[in-house]
């Protein structure tokens, strides 16, 4: 059996720092994972994560060995194929400029023919927005591709664990795409594990 394979996309979007994590954390289960990153998303890379030149290795943290990094406007690299098959491409971040080509269909980069081939597949399409506020446009771009059968996940943490760090908030979110990947993971994510029995209102611990 062929190890879970996925495709991630970076493109020009604040947070590079989730997709460094995603991809170091989905290099550890042991998935191969194909890469795509738009000339935007190398710049931001690069100043966000305080790079001077892209290095795949540091982008990875140390698991470059389990990716293939394919060019942005090679359209026929092979995540390019609805014939490729895989278990779910995610972009993360995912800007506004991306989800638009994505929600009109069009496809001229490795990264919106890979996600229509995704969509048309039925395979798991995870778009990890990140822009605020949201115009009408943004939002139904959203629509669109949500009825297309996509998961928009923005880059939302939330805090009711109580991050105490940036890592915090980064695996917040990391482990929520994890989570929608199927893939396991031992961030501490998770509601359950933190959650006390008190209900709304009840300071009787106090
Ligand atoms: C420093 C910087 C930060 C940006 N942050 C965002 C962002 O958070 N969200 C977004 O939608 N676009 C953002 N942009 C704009 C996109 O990079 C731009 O729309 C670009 O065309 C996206 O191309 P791509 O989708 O091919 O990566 C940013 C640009 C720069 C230079």
């Amino acid at each position: 059996m062929r190890p879970r394979r996925f495709v991630v996309a970076v493109t020009g979007a604040s947070g590079a720092a989730y997709s460094q994590r995603l991809l170091e954390l989905l290099g550890a289960s042991g998935a191969d994972i194909h890469l795509l990153v738009t000339s935007w998303g190398r710049r931001l890379i690069k100043d966000e994560l305080g790079m001077g030149r892209f290095d795949l290795d540091e982008l990875t943290r140390g698991h470059a060995e389990r990716v293939r990094l394919h060019n942005e406007n090679d359209v026929g690299g092979v995540p390019g194929s609805g014939s490729f098959v895989h278990d779910g491409m995610v972009i993360m971040p995912c800007s506004a400029n991306t989800l638009g080509r994505v929600a009109a269909g069009m496809t001229d980069n490795l990264v919106h023919r890979a996600a229509a081939c995704t969509l048309k597949e039925r395979r798991k399409l995870v778009l990890c927005h990140r822009e605020t506020p949201l115009t009408l446009i943004e939002i139904e771009n959203m629509a669109t591709v949500a009825r297309a059968g996509g998961i928009i996940a923005p880059l939302n943490p939330g805090f009711y664990l109580g991050p105490t760090s940036v890592q915090d908030i980064l695996d917040f979110m990391v482990g929520r795409v994890l989570d929608l990947l199927e893939v396991e993971h031992d961030l501490s994510t998770r509601w359950e594990d933190h959650v006390s029995d008190s209900s709304p209102g009840d300071d009787s611990s106090s």
